[in-house]
């Protein structure tokens, strides 16, 4: 068993716990968490684990080889980096840093240290998001020209990131994985409604090379949760309904017909409408894939498939996203 502590029991906290000690992978030592409320919780919940205010003193101890960092983003870098000065793997939630150039940092400090580190985009560990990459790895879908992602509810405002912070590093890392994107452009407008300084919805669109789209609807103010991708291609086209416990995967055997050179003239394309297909996606938790994906990077059995390299391509996505939208609002402000 590995010995592990974990940093943040807030929201998201207690499910890295849970799938920690279940995993059998790893062992809780300790858990940290500035709240006091919130670190009896984490002391119900790990009986044997030494629990902590500052979480400097986890880091510390010599007997922990594995931290994960469920603490808000801001955090992100400077608890991992003293994680991994003293020679501790490092699992850190999504998003990876707040800044490109500490994703960078931290990536160079595991490398020197042959430590592992990996960021918590686990929507990659659905049994969804496996089906996407294999369908558009095989060429089942042929050449994919869209991705197009409705993600929204009512909150939960974060304290220190913005809709597009807290919701776009799902999509992103999505593209990133699934579809190998390679962006080129990126344009995102949005609005504050509760908060000035805090854009609530956020539009994204991302054109990327070879031709493919994307766009983001992200909202924190929807009364209803939504989250629906659809990705086309030039063979089929699918459909993911996070939220349908059923049939998640939709495949539709659907297409527009080009016309032939000799056809160019015509204005109404050809529409193929063919059969569609569900395939059986396991509901497994993801959490408990990443847990168990950790423990493998760790032990030398696999390379990771969201390491630091991935983390950074997230948030160099999302810097380059924010400058839009700041550029927007600005924009926006200056002519109200
Ligand atoms: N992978 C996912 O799908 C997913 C889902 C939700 C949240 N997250 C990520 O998890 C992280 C935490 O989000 P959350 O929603 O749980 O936030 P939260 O605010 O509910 O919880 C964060 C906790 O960290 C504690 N904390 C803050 N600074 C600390 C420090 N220095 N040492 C110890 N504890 C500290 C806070 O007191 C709080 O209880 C964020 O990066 C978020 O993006 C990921």
């Amino acid at each position: 068993m590995i010995p592990a502590g974990l940093i943040g029991y807030g929201y998201w906290g207690p499910n890295l716990l849970r799938n920690l000690q279940l995993s059998g992978r790893f062992e809780v030592k300790g858990v940290a968490e500035l709240e006091r409320e919130r670190l009896d919780l984490a002391r119900r919940a790990a009986p044997g684990a030494r629990c902590y205010a500052d979480a400097l003193e986890l880091i510390e101890r010599p007997d922990i080889a594995a931290l994960v960092i469920a603490s808000p983003v801001a955090t992100h870098y400077p608890l991992a980096r003293a994680a991994l000065e003293r020679g501790k793997h490092v699992l850190i939630e999504k998003p990876m840093c707040r800044l490109a150039e500490e994703c960078q940092e931290l990536i160079a400090l595991a490398a020197a240290r042959r430590l592992a580190l990996m960021v918590d985009h686990t929507f990659l560990f659905t049994g969804a998001v496996q089906k996407l990459k294999e369908l558009c790895s095989s060429g089942a879908l042929g050449k994919v020209s869209y991705y197009d992602s409705l993600r929204v509810n009512l909150g939960l405002f974060q304290p220190d990131v913005n809709v597009l912070w807290d919701l776009a590093p799902h999509d992103f890392s999505i593209l990133d994985f699934v579809l190998g994107a390679k962006p080129v452009h990126v344009e995102a407008t949005g609005h504050c409604h509760v908060n000035s300084n805090l854009p609530d919805i956020a539009y994204v669109t991302l054109h990327c090379a070879g031709g493919l789209i994307a766009h983001f609807n992200l909202s924190w103010m929807s009364p209803a949760k939504v989250r629906r991708v659809a990705i086309g291609g030039d063979r089929q086209m699918v459909v993911w309904d996070d939220l349908d416990r059923d049939e998640k995967i939709r495949i539709y055997d659907s297409g527009i017909r080009l016309h032939a050179p000799d056809e160019r003239f015509a204005i109404v394309p050809g529409y193929r409408i063919g059969d569609i297909h569900s395939p059986r996606i396991p509901n497994t938790e993801a959490l408990a894939g990443v847990v168990a994906h950790f423990a493998d990077v760790i032990e030398g059995r696999a390379k990771p498939i969201m390491g630091g390299e991935h983390g950074l391509r997230v948030v160099r996505m999302l810097e380059a996203a924010q400058a839009a939208l700041d550029a927007s609002l600005a924009r926006v402000r200056g002519l109200s």
